[in-house]
């Protein structure tokens, strides 16, 4: 490293070291999927430290705070990003948080020692901005070194902090790079706080000292804390002297693959400069949020991503490049970035495989929507608003984000009713809210938080036990906790301990009884209703259960060996198809039954016949292996070590379960496992099916379930070949044989028909009589003829007349089982005679109590009345003039 940091990944790591050297404790980047409800992204460094600044949690107490460079990405002001060089949807925001042990005098003088001393920066190019009536941070700065007229004081809108609506928050003192009068408005009173370039906020000090309530009242905090952010790329821009983020060591690199793909110069033209960066900063977004689990979708944090995604595309199309690409971003966001942030290149084939499919989804349907939006467009002139039912299409039909539709929208000064397209929106949602018809929870509010709290978690006793003694801490019925309940009452018991498995991770929550001298409950269920409280539900079957009696708990032994196989096949199934295809295969949900399994996960086509077999095969031979399953409890970093397979997306505690089977799965799993890979038996795959964009499910079953399955089918095939008389395995060949055979009878037969259809037109014809200039042939084909069987003959006859000079005209009348119908038509020659199908029609349908009609050349007619058919044809001969 050089003595002044200038790389990214230099001052980065100066960074972390100052802190660390200041007392901090070195905290990894956390995931982008906050812990945090009131928060659809980590949209700052201080997010995974909300607890910590409620004191909800401690920090280690060597450590006077924490430090960390945490990957965050923010899109309020999406439309912004790539028209400057300083916003970005993805952004590495350098960061020190102290809960109670330091504050303003401390942070503000290290801040300017780092700003002076480490990165270096001229002293009189530093500003400093802070609250109004913050003096006691005014007089620090000046203390430290800031001269005063480079102390600027602001309000509320710059210099107070909030995360999100709620939260720890409070004032804020920021500190400017000066990068020169000649960058920027050029304004004599231009100051930190002008919206142009030539101050460029680059450390945020937040002094949090309050709790925001819902109601936005301010609740003072305990002590005074601190949350401070600096933005790396923008340090990076000061450290490598350019004005843009875009120009800086990583960013630049991806404005560079752009230029590579597209054969454009970044720095000619500003619109392709505007699509490429972009594409540079959308690239980044997107490669991190699906490394941490976010997958393109409709909703939330989903659709952001798929809105950054789509928007990237868009942008690439719009500067001529062709086919996808992103996978080329995402090669060098990996190279470049992967050694600080692993996850991305543990995760990089499912994020390529995500990449690659929204991107071929999306561009099946961008032109035909671009299309559609300019026809749309089309008489629209600046100033006015284009519809939300056609916006809603877009978004409904052709995938284009409501966003996008409106950016495009904008190039041409078109406003989009944003009103007309939520209504479509909503009024969709209903009508799948309905449609679906879901049954809705009927949970039962905070009762299990409250028990929690009062009595602490249930020690759970079932990974090596099936039984034990308890006591009951509550029970609940309809909802409200009662002293007793008795036999017949629904009840759902919460015990001190229990070697009930709660529902939870996939597999299925224990049943079995609960019991004692004064009364049994037959547990029907258990679940998890607060992560650490097992209940367990079902009816009092005899006598009376109270609060605090002791009780003995046992489980369904039998049912729990079935699940317990399912689950151990579970992980070998999964592990079975990483080898078979690929490492982009991720858990995206699972059931754990006693008669079935369930497995879900990320893979973009249907599996091949070969595919599932070699899967099968593959789980089989591990269960044959009789491999030991063993399960033990480590540090989530050491379990990470060892390539532990974990939930993608999904946050675990410090300690975790580890449950080996072999040498052939790892994985993190709280649930409960066979001894022996043999004791599952059997392992069938039943189905491989999709249940969403990007998602497979394999059901499978086990065991005696996969004995039984076989059974059945074996049993169906011997049945048949019993009906055969020939051996089993003959079977198939015999039923392709039959087929074939009765493919050929079906054509045969169907020839004949014709045959006969042509044969007796034939004769038809031949009884043609001369009438009004053209041959007529009049028809009675008595019971059985049908609609389709006249129109056949029509064609028949048709055909033999083609070329032939003269006009020909039939009438075909019928009972169709009773019911009459008839057919007029005539060819073109009779026509030009005055031949007209639809009169004659509309004529004679009245006497058999009927109606049609048609063209001139054909028409038909079905009636009530068979017994008028003798006068339909008298009336028939008479208006055609037979
Ligand atoms: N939370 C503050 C910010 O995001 C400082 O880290 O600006």
């Amino acid at each position: 490293m050089s003595s002044v940091p200038t790389t990214s990944a230099e001052i980065r790591e100066a960074y972390l070291k100052f802190f660390e050297e200041k007392g901090c404790q070195r905290w990894p980047s956390s995931s982008l999927i906050p812990d945090d409800p009131s928060l659809l992204l980590t949209v700052a460094g201080m997010v995974q430290f909300k607890p910590y600044f409620l004191q909800q949690k401690h920090l280690d107490d060597r450590y006077i705070g924490a430090t960390t460079a945490q990957k965050c990405v923010r899109t309020n002001d999406i439309d912004i990003i790539g028209t400057d060089g300083r916003h970005l949807s993805f952004f590495e925001m350098l960061g020190n948080f102290s809960f109670g042990k330091y504050f303003k005098k401390e942070m503000c003088a290290w801040a300017y020692e780092f700003s002076t001393e480490v990165l270096k920066l001229e002293k009189d190019r530093i500003h400093v901005t802070v609250f109004t009536d913050d003096d006691e941070a005014a007089e620090i700065w000046e203390k430290v070194g800031v001269a005063p007229d480079h102390i600027t004081r602001l309000g509320e809108d710059d210099n107070f902090w909030v995360a999100g609506p709620t939260g720890p928050c409070g004032p804020c003192s920021e500190m400017y790079y000066d990068q020169g009068p000649e960058v920027g408005c050029g304004r004599p009173d231009c100051a930190p706080g002008c919206a142009c370039d030539r101050f460029l906020e680059y450390w945020n000090l937040v002094f949090t000292q309050f709790d925001r309530q819902e109601d936005g009242s301010m609740v003072p905090l305990a002590h005074g804390n601190i949350d401070t952010g600096m933005g790396l790329e923008r340090v990076a821009g000061i450290m490598q002297g350019v004005v843009s983020n875009f120009d800086t060591d990583i960013l630049r690199g991806l404005v560079g693959v752009g230029e590579r793909l597209s054969g454009k110069t970044y720095g000619t033209d500003e619109k392709v400069d505007l699509s490429l960066r972009i594409m540079a900063d959308h690239s980044r977004a997107i490669t991190f949020m699906v490394g941490d689990g976010i997958l393109p979708s409709n909703e939330g944090r989903g659709y952001i991503l798929r809105r950054l995604l789509r928007r990237a595309v868009r942008h690439g199309r719009l500067i001529g490049i062709e086919g996808p690409f992103l996978k080329e971003f995402l090669d060098a966001i990996v190279e470049e970035m992967g050694p600080v942030y692993p996850e991305i290149v543990e995760n990089k084939a499912l994020i390529e495989k995500v990449l690659e499919s929204e991107e071929e989804r999306f561009s099946r349907t961008i032109d035909m929507g671009e299309k559609f939006l300019d026809d749309a467009l089309e008489g629209l002139k600046e100033g006015d608003t284009l519809d939300g039912v056609t916006a809603f299409t877009l978004h409904d039909t052709y995938g284009f984000p409501f966003e996008l539709t409106a950016e495009i929208c904008a190039e041409r000064g078109i406003n989009v009713d944003k009103d007309g397209f939520d209504e479509e929106m909503t009024a969709q949602r209903e009508r799948a809210r309905a449609a679906r018809n879901d049954e809705a929870w009927k949970g039962f509010g905070d009762i299990y938080t409250h028990i929690l709290d009062t009595h602490g978690a249930t020690e759970f006793v079932g990974y090596g036990k099936d039984d034990c003694d308890a006591r009951i801490i509550d029970l609940i019925v309809d909802g409200k906790i009662v002293d007793e309940a008795n036999e017949g009452d629904e009840v759902t018991v919460i015990l001190d301990k229990t070697p009930f498995y709660g529902e939870m991770g996939g597999q299925v929550g224990d049943t079995g009884t609960i019991f004692n001298q004064y009364g049994t409950i037959e547990v029907k269920n258990t679940t998890k209703p607060e992560a650490d409280l097992a209940a367990h539900t079902g009816v009092i079957t005899a006598g009376t259960i109270r609060k605090d009696d002791n009780v003995h708990a046992e489980i369904d032994k039998r049912r729990r060996a079935l699940i317990a196989r399912n689950h151990t096949a579970t992980h070998i199934l999964q592990a079975a198809l990483v080898k078979v295809l690929g490492d982009h295969v991720k858990q995206a949900g699972s059931l754990v039954a006693p008669d079935r399994l369930r497995f879900d996960f990320t893979h973009f086509e249907p599996m091949t016949h070969e595919q599932i077999l070699e899967v099968e095969r593959i789980c089989n031979n591990v269960i044959m292996s009789d491999a030991p399953v063993l399960t033990y409890e480590t540090s989530l970093t050491a379990a990470r070590e060892a390539g532990v397979t974990a939930l993608f997306g999904e946050k675990y505690g410090e300690f975790v379960r580890v449950v080996e089977t072999g040498s052939f799965s790892k994985e993190l799993c709280g649930g409960t496992h066979v001894g022996h890979t043999s004791e599952i038996g059997l392992f069938k795959i039943v189905q491989e099916t999709s249940i969403a964009a990007n998602t497979r499910r394999i059901e499978a079953v086990t065991s005696l379930e996969a004995y039984k399955y076989m059974s059945t089918y074996e049993e169906e095939l011997r049945e048949t070949a019993r009906f055969l008389k020939i051996p089993p395995l003959d079977v198939c060949e015999r039923v392709v044989k039959m087929q074939k055979q009765l493919d050929e009878y079906e054509r045969v037969a169907k020839r004949n028909k014709k045959i006969a259809a042509e044969g007796s037109f034939a004769d038809y014809i031949k009884a043609a009589v001369d009438a009004n200039g053209y041959k007529l042939v009049i028809v009675n084909m008595g019971e059985g003829g049908s609609v389709q069987s006249m129109r056949e003959g029509w064609d028949i006859v048709k055909q033999r007349a083609q070329g032939k000079p003269f006009a020909l005209v039939v009438f075909a009348i019928s009972a169709d089982k009773g019911t009459p119908i008839m057919l007029a038509a005539g060819n073109d020659a009779a026509v030009a005679a005055g031949f007209n199908a639809n009169d004659v029609i509309k004529q004679v349908a009245p006497l058999i109590g009927g109606g049609g009609g048609g063209k001139p050349t054909m028409a038909q007619a079905g009636g009530k009345n068979a017994e008028g058919i003798d006068a339909a044809i008298a009336k028939a001969k008479e208006i055609l003039g037979a």
